[in-house]
């Protein structure tokens, strides 16, 4: 059953034109589908195999005539057919019992579809793969009081009544397209519209659909639509393509959003934000996720994949992508270094441990068994590194060069990452990328995160500083040895006092001060800096040059100097970053320190300079004052107790509440009135400062008794203008475990019990809380009695069974294994549901072979529990059983 790349092969049929028409109706959808096809004459005849799923079919007719076919399995095959033909297939399907959310379903009365990877097939019979592109025109019929609005892909041609009350639409999609990029919507939505002028002249017609009640809540998607549109032909010279520009949101969706043609349907987490409702959290991802989906009707539509072991060619870019529009947005400096380092963490929390687990696998995988489980965080997020990587060989300029010739040789064609990663080359011809290609390929083909150990010797005679540098890859499944990577490194030397030093190298006239990006190629190798009257403190691996792991032996001083005075902000974060784990690490494996005080006083006095520094912006501060979350200390450890590490953790919350007391209150009093609302860099980082400092204020209370900033908390939760303040003010109650909360939070559920995403906040953020005395697990299960809980909305699965068992760990991890229990159940109960959610909750427990006993052998056996059911999906079994071979 598993897939593998190097088995691809051409189809051996095109379809040119698809002519669909629907007659939606939630319980039984009719579906005509008229296509004209031809043999590959590049292909030997073989018989036309069409993919099928869950379809009722009524009708094959090839060239108006009834056909001969047989079913093999959930393909529909035809023996003999003529060189060219029409081929007109008639089907029906039940949206309305589709809780797959795969294909075309139905959401609170109206029709959305879902198509990638392989959803079209549950449509219609098609050559449901993506190197096959096809011309669509598209009909939809239906009640027209009911589905009022009918989209599909490009332009509306035609459009009027039809009799006993119905009504259609006929769009054509002047673009070729494949099928996972084919969408439908039907039903009651409003919009908000927006007629742009480009920079080219064109005009556009932007919209975004929402329900009637929504409307005031898509001011932000609409404008984050419009940056996207004037970014992207500013940035790389891509207009948009299209007359009109469509976004639709839907609260039922198994992800976060979908770059169909022409008409992105997006679950409306990441749509609808005012500032009542959305923190600025939500604001940032809405702009994030916006830009994404818009970036791909260039890097997805126009060139798009030619299998699904490509799929990191247009993830991988398009996060890339948007990363850079985020970035580039901002308005300083500062603000674009607060992105990355965010972008960074997620990459460390998320994708490291995912490939040092049973699911790593390489950027461009070489076998899957169901391609829903590769929408990963190693296809999205690494893939965006690897293109960072190649910006930073060719340099900024150069980038924009390769993504031009990209464009200009593969528009409207279905390609490969070595495709990709050959234009930026040949667009750079004198660089260190396309000199090393063939090994820079490497980061598509090999799984695992480096290491990269470093070690310097300082020679005073000589006056010179020696750093060495030696990579290595640990084994990941099916590959048990790598071969060296192109680590592209950005140094910069500091002298004790934190002054930035010449970076000259042996043999150089002269060097300047700042950073420089050397390219390691080989399993070991070495670099002379000379000219330097004391040993350097080296700043590597500036603004996280490569997706690797660092070891360097820095001493405490060395990173106090980095953390006070590195002037690249994303090293000058690492240094507080490091000394926290060190201290975490050092309490968690010396029991006789696990108790009350983790951190040393200079540790203390740095976050204390830091918290008051006047210069450093607020939105920085917060992250340097946030101690590694409990996934990445545990990822430190070779085996990890988790209940350990939770208690660590809260001791280091609880030390820097009381010994910063007096330095969190300033914080929060200078940093607590943002003004009139608006989700900038600048006021959001205030605002987060001030969140973190009113947790720790509570924190200390907790410890001292003294009611007074609890209290202070609640009156703030009462007041606030705006949803961020009020979160932060709601969530520090709940995480320093004050009585308050409970008030806090029953207020919260009265005033926003209509709005759902907000009561995904209200529940996530319960399931989310730190474990005190195995207090969690009994309230998740009260949580999924509750009348507003169902565990068929995904975004409502989500928010407590996710919160629980993905990004809880103190709480999940439980001696009696009863956490472990639970996850098995949700899994199992979800796979009858929505096997790709039920898929992603089973990763849960990925890293279960890193645990100390009695978790490992808890966790294995709930695993094992899990797969041995019979009639688990594709999705679930194919997690289950690899977390199980390790
Ligand atoms: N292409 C979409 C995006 O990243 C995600 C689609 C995910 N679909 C899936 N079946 N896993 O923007
Ligand atoms: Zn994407």
């Amino acid at each position: 059953i598993a897939i593998r790349r190097e088995d691809y092969s051409a189809p051996a049929y095109w379809i040119d034109t698809v002519e669909l028409t629907f007659d939606l109706d939630p319980a039984k959808t009719r579906v005509l589908n008229r296509m004209r096809l031809r043999r590959n004459p590049e292909v030997a005849p073989e018989p036309l195999r069409l993919d099928g799923d869950e379809l009722n079919l009524a009708r094959v007719l090839v060239d108006g005539q009834g056909a001969s076919f047989r079913m093999e399995a959930d393909q529909l095959v035809i023996d003999s057919l003529p060189d060219a033909f029409e081929l007109e297939i008639f089907t029906t399907c039940c949206p309305v019992k589709n809780t797959k959310l795969m294909g075309l379903f139905v959401s609170e009365d109206t029709f959305f579809t879902q198509c990638e990877a392989e959803g079209f097939r549950r449509i219609t019979y098609f050559l449901d793969r993506p190197d096959v592109m096809a011309s669509y025109t598209v009909t939809l019929r239906a009640t027209k009081a009911a589905y009022p609005v009918l989209l599909s892909n490009g332009n509306l041609v035609e459009h009027g009544d039809l009799p006993e009350g119905r009504h259609f639409a006929k769009w054509v999609d002047p673009f070729r397209k494949p099928s996972y990029l084919f969408a439908l919507v039907a039903g009651k939505l409003v919009a908000r519209e927006q007629h742009i002028k480009a920079r080219n002249g064109r005009e556009h017609l932007l919209q975004v659909y929402v329900r009637a009640g929504d409307l005031d809540k898509t001011e932000h998607a609409m404008n984050s639509l419009i940056n996207s549109v004037l970014w992207d032909e500013a940035r790389f010279g891509l207009p948009l393509d299209l007359d009109r520009f469509m976004i639709v949101a839907t609260s039922d969706f198994n992800m976060g959003a979908m770059e169909n043609k022409g008409l992105n349907i997006f679950n409306t987490k990441y749509v609808l934000a005012n500032q009542a409702t959305a923190t600025d959290a939500d604001y940032s991802n809405i702009e994030s996720v916006v830009g994404h989906e818009y970036f791909h009707n260039w890097s997805g539509d126009r060139v798009t994949c030619r299998d699904w072991f490509q799929l990191s060619l247009k993830e991988g870019l398009t996060v890339f992508r948007d990363q850079e529009f985020s970035q580039d947005l901002c308005a300083d400096a500062s603000a674009r270094a607060v992105k990355r380092i965010e972008d960074v963490r997620v990459l460390r929390t998320a994708q490291f441990p995912e490939d040092a687990g049973p699911m790593a696998h390489p950027v461009r995988p070489d076998s899957y068994i169901e391609i829903s489980n590769f929408y990963t965080v190693t296809i999205y997020e690494k893939g965006a590194e690897v293109v960072r990587m190649m910006q930073t060989l060719v340099g900024r300029k150069g980038f924009e060069r390769g993504i031009t010739l990209y464009f200009e040789r593969h528009d409207g064609q279905a390609v490969t990452c070595d495709d990709f990663a050959q234009a930026i080359a040949d667009a750079n011809p004198d660089t260190e990328l396309a000199r090393l290609l063939p090994q820079f390929k490497r980061w598509y083909s090999q799984a695992g995160t480096p290491r990269l150990a470093a070690h310097g010797v300082y020679d005073a005679a000589s006056r010179s500083y020696t750093l060495s540098f030696v990579q290595s890859c640990p084994p990941t499944p099916g590959q048990a040895t790598k071969d060296p990577f192109v680590i592209p490194v950005n140094l910069g030397l500091l002298g004790a006092d934190g002054r930035e030093l010449p970076v000259q190298l042996e043999g150089e006239a002269e060097g300047t001060p700042g950073t420089r990006t050397l390219v390691l190629t080989r399993a070991g190798e070495q670099y002379t800096f000379i000219g330097l009257d004391a040993e350097p403190v080296p700043s590597i691996l500036r603004s996280f040059s490569a997706p690797v792991i660092l070891d360097y032996a820095y001493s405490d001083a060395q990173l106090l100097t980095l953390l006070a005075s590195d002037p690249d902000p994303f090293n000058r974060w690492e240094a507080g970053q490091r000394l926290a784990l060190r201290a975490a690490i050092r309490a968690i494996n010396e029991p006789a320190l696990a108790g009350e005080q983790p951190l040393d006083e200079a540790f203390v006095d740095a976050m204390r300079s830091v918290l008051r520094h006047p210069q450093l912006d607020a939105a920085f501060k917060e992250l340097v004052l946030t101690l590694p979350s409990e996934t990445y200390i545990a990822e430190q450890l070779d085996v990890v107790d988790p209940q350990r590490v939770h208690a660590v953790r809260e001791a280091m919350r609880a030390q820097l509440a009381t010994a910063l007391f007096a330095d969190w209150e300033q914080a929060y009093e200078q940093n607590r009135d943002t003004g009139a609302y608006t989700p900038d860099p600048v006021s959001s980082g205030r605002r987060a400062l001030a969140g973190i400092a009113l947790t720790h204020l509570c924190l200390a209370a907790r410890a001292s008794g003294d009611n007074v900033w609890p209290g202070k908390t609640l009156q703030r939760f009462k007041d606030a203008g705006n949803m961020t303040d009020r979160f932060n003010a709601l969530s520090a109650l709940v995480s320093s475990g004050h009585a308050l909360a409970a008030q806090a939070l029953a207020r919260f559920h009265e005033i926003f019990k209509n709005e759902a995403l907000v009561i995904d906040k209200w529940f996530s953020l319960q399931a989310g809380a730190p474990d005190r005395g195995g207090d969690i697990l009994p309230l998740v299960k009260q949580l999924m009695k509750h009348p507003d809980f169902s565990i068929k909305n995904p975004n409502r699965a989500r928010s407590v069974i996710f919160s629980y068992c993905s990004a809880n760990p103190g709480a999940l991890h439980r001696p009696d294994a009863a956490g472990y229990v639970f996850w098995s159940d949700r899994v199992i109960e979800l796979d009858a549901i929505n096997p790709q959610v039920a898929a992603r909750l089973a990763r849960a427990l990925d890293r279960w072979s890193k645990l100390a006993e009695p978790y490992r052998s808890a966790a294995r056996e709930a695993i094992a529990r899990v797969a041995a059911r019979p009639d688990l999906s594709k999705d679930t079994h194919e997690v289950v059983t690899r977390a199980l071979s390790i």
